[in-house]
């Protein structure tokens, strides 16, 4: 069938401007639950006085704005907002069926028709992000570490970091899809805020699991003095380094004294409390004892001219060590350090570090 030439030249007529000017889109992207906003680039009607707006998502109108009014597809009431003047459509609570084309209408008073379309892809949000590590203490050198990330979603990237910092792989091992790492064996420096970020070009989570590796004690130490004058009191401080931080127990002369403080003071120390003082640290994780001895001598202060000092009874329960101190220069210091392990473990294994020093 043929149309008469003529009705070529009316159809021709009556098209001018209902092919309409094309409208130049970006491409969008979307989460489910989030929102995107619709339009075109330059819109070319923006100072053109619009009379009529029309969406369309495939064959289906969304939203139709003319000097009647406007009016929404019903599955679209609340789920979208159009700007009259530059005729930007938002759409809201995205869903993945909201992927696909969008296409847009707009009529001016001076009868151009702008048409244009663009398309809408919408991932699935990234979301439920935690972290699974370990379940038990972590002891240096002697557990491992294995921390998984998991999530759902769409999940393109992911990071992991560790104090704000990338995660570095020295001591790491990755799992080949990035979910997991291995931390064998763990050391101290290994403590700190872990954390996973789950990505998708439009959405992002993350989580964070703080591991805490327990070591020592270590560096066990007695501040105080070696010599009281009779009656002063003298205080014994004792410190460690531990995670978690190690409790402390003290002997005299071989016998607990039922103090578990990491201090030991005596009021008004008189001659019995002349000798041999041991403090004991201990961590409850990693089950390790370390002692640090102490010597102490009370003796009669005779004023600064210190001649004729008699501690040789005192003195003797200083291992087999005798110092006579004698002279205006009579002071010597000995120092012994000793290192015992006792135990066949590793475990409650103790050391006894000497000091002796007077
Ligand atoms: C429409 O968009 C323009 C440009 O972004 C903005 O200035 C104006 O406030 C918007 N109007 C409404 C009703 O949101
Ligand atoms: C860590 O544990 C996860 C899950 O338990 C496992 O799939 C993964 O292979 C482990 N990673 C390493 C490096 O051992």
């Amino acid at each position: 069938m043929m149309f008469p030439t003529g009705l070529y030249g009316i159809l021709l007529i009556l098209c001018i401007g209902c092919l309409g000017e094309n409208l130049q889109f970006p491409e969008f992207n979307g989460a489910t639950g989030k929102s995107v906003v619709l339009v075109p680039e330059d819109p070319p009607y923006i100072s053109s006085q619009i009379i009529s707006i029309t969406w369309a998502f495939g064959v289906n109108t969304i939203i139709l704005s003319n000097a009647a009014g406007t009016s929404i597809s019903p599955e679209y009431i609340g789920r979208v907002n159009l700007n009259t003047t530059t005729a930007a459509i938002e759409l809201k609570y995205l869903r993945l069926d909201d992927s696909g084309t969008y296409r847009l209408t707009v009529s001016t008073s001076d009868f151009q028709n702008y048409i244009g379309q663009t398309s809408l892809k919408v991932y699935e949000t990234v979301s439920d992000t935690t972290l699974i590590g370990p379940q038990e203490s972590l002891i240096e050198e002697e557990s491992s570490a294995n921390i998984t990330c998991e999530g759902s979603g769409h999940i393109t990237s992911m990071e992991w970091m560790k104090d704000k910092n990338p995660l570095t792989p020295i001591n790491i091992t990755f799992s080949s899809d990035n979910r997991s790492v291995l931390i064998s064996p763990v050391i101290r420096s290994d403590s700190g805020e872990y954390q996973c970020t789950l990505r998708n070009p439009f959405s992002s989570d993350t989580a964070n699991l703080r591991l805490i590796i327990n070591y020592g004690p270590e560096d066990v130490f007695i501040d105080g003095p070696n010599e009281a004058a009779l009656g002063s009191p003298v205080l014994l401080s004792c410190s460690a380094t531990s995670v978690p931080p190690a409790s402390f127990t003290w002997s005299f002369n071989g016998s607990d004294t039922g103090v578990t403080t990491n201090t030991f003071t005596i009021d008004k120390s008189d001659i019995t409390h002349s000798g041999d003082y041991i403090c004991t640290a201990h961590n409850d994780v990693t089950e390790i004892n370390v002692s640090q001895r102490h010597l102490l001598v009370v003796k009669e202060d005779d004023g600064d001219g210190g001649g004729g000092l008699t501690t040789g009874a005192i003195v003797g329960i200083v291992i087999g060590v005798l110092v006579a101190v004698a002279g205006i220069c009579g002071l010597i210091f000995y120092f012994i350090k000793q290192k015992q392990r006792s135990g066949p473990g590793n475990n409650n294994a103790e050391t006894i570090y000497e000091n002796v020093d007077f």
